[in-house]
């Protein structure tokens, strides 16, 4: 694989502590990547909640710049001293800091540690496997955990918040692919159809999870896949069915956490927190579900092609709450 001299990317620059952070698209040479044993030609990147608000310069997700964001990118190995990599190799990176502590996908090419460095799960193309992620992969491993806590379809509902987001539609899909009853909840008013096209048998408005004043409400969910936090969470815990399983990853509408122990003591429900940031094993074996028995059926209405060029006007839309699905970006 030829190289060329110069590759473009979107690089996050501060001044100073009191300086915005500011966003520009620039031309590098090679040798101002950072260290790594692997160089990634990018085939496709996306955008994630996190590098939405890194690229704001918001809750201090980058402390170094300048820095290249995307947490996450799929392509093919252009050059690699690490006997696991070979040129051609089509891999999927994302975590590791990548976006955060290193530079990341935002970019034609990225410079990693090989041992971050996951070979493309076999019959997932690598169009596929950046929209999925890692969101898709956030997604899949709420689902490995409720399911390994016990979750199996034919009960109550499972409920998805924040749920026009990159993690929850792709939650929705698999869960609904998997036969459980999806109960969607969205602050999007014209969002139902594209939920229910996804799988959900029904939508609810945020309202729902108003304060109740009481400590538990009326049990309704066998699980629930959360990327709201707050108050939100709190409802959840407080409707959730004798043991449920709830997992909760995400923080889009407040980290706090106001509640009580009482559904977890006397309905025994589970609380599981989701890292996206796993261990190389686990995630082999949770992307593998994904290319299989997981893969969810609808990643074309989920995935919105955002060219690299319109990268900063698509962030400030997601930050806005103005997006839907997985933001996904064509790097060649
Ligand atoms: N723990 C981990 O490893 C991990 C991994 C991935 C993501 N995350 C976190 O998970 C969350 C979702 O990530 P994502 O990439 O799916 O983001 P996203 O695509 O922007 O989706 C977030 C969704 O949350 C809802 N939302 C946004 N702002 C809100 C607010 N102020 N109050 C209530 N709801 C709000 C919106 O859905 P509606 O408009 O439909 O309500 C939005 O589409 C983020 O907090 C992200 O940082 C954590």
């Amino acid at each position: 694989m030829a190289l060329p001299e110069h590759f473009r990317a979107f690089q996050l620059h501060r001044d100073d502590t009191a300086a915005p952070v500011v966003g520009r698209f620039v031309d590098l040479a090679l040798d101002a990547l950072p260290p790594g044993e692997v160089l990634v030609r990018v085939a496709y990147t996306s955008i994630n909640y996190k590098d939405a608000l890194a690229a704001a310069g918001l809750n201090q997700i980058v402390r170094q710049y300048p820095r290249t964001g995307g947490i996450d990118l799929t392509g093919r190995v252009a050059q690699s001293s690490d006997p696991r990599f070979r040129p051609g190799d089509a891999v999927v990176v994302h975590g590791f800091g990548i976006g955060v502590d290193h530079d990341g996908g935002h970019a034609e090419y990225a410079r990693v540690r090989a041992d971050w460095v996951m070979p493309l799960p076999e019959g997932l193309s690598l169009q596929d496997a950046a929209t999925l992620g890692a969101a898709g992969y956030t997604a899949a491993l709420c689902v490995h955990w409720m399911e390994h806590n016990g979750l199996a379809p034919g009960g109550l509902p499972v409920v998805v918040t924040g749920a026009t987001g990159g993690v929850a539609s792709v939650a929705i899909d698999i869960l609904a692919g998997r036969g459980y009853e999806v109960v969607a909840v969205s602050g999007k008013g014209d969002a139902d159809g594209y939920l229910r096209g996804l799988g959900a048998s029904s939508v609810l408005d945020p309202g729902a999870s108003a304060p109740s004043g009481r400590p538990l409400d009326k049990g309704q969910w066998a699980g629930a896949v959360d990327s709201v936090g707050g108050d939100m969470l709190a409802w959840l815990l407080r409707s959730a069915a004798p043991d449920a399983v709830l997992t909760s990853f995400g923080n889009a509408g407040g980290a706090e956490l106001h509640t009580t122990v009482l559904p977890l003591i006397l309905r025994g429900v589970r609380l599981i927190g989701i890292n996206a940031n796993s261990p190389m094993p686990l995630r082999q074996q949770v992307w593998a579900r994904l290319a299989g028995d997981y893969r969810p059926r609808h990643l074309d209405r989920i995935a919105q092609a955002v060219p690299f060029q319109a990268l900063p006007e698509a962030m400030a839309r997601m930050r806005e709450r103005a997006t839907r699905g997985r933001m996904l970006v064509a790097m060649e």
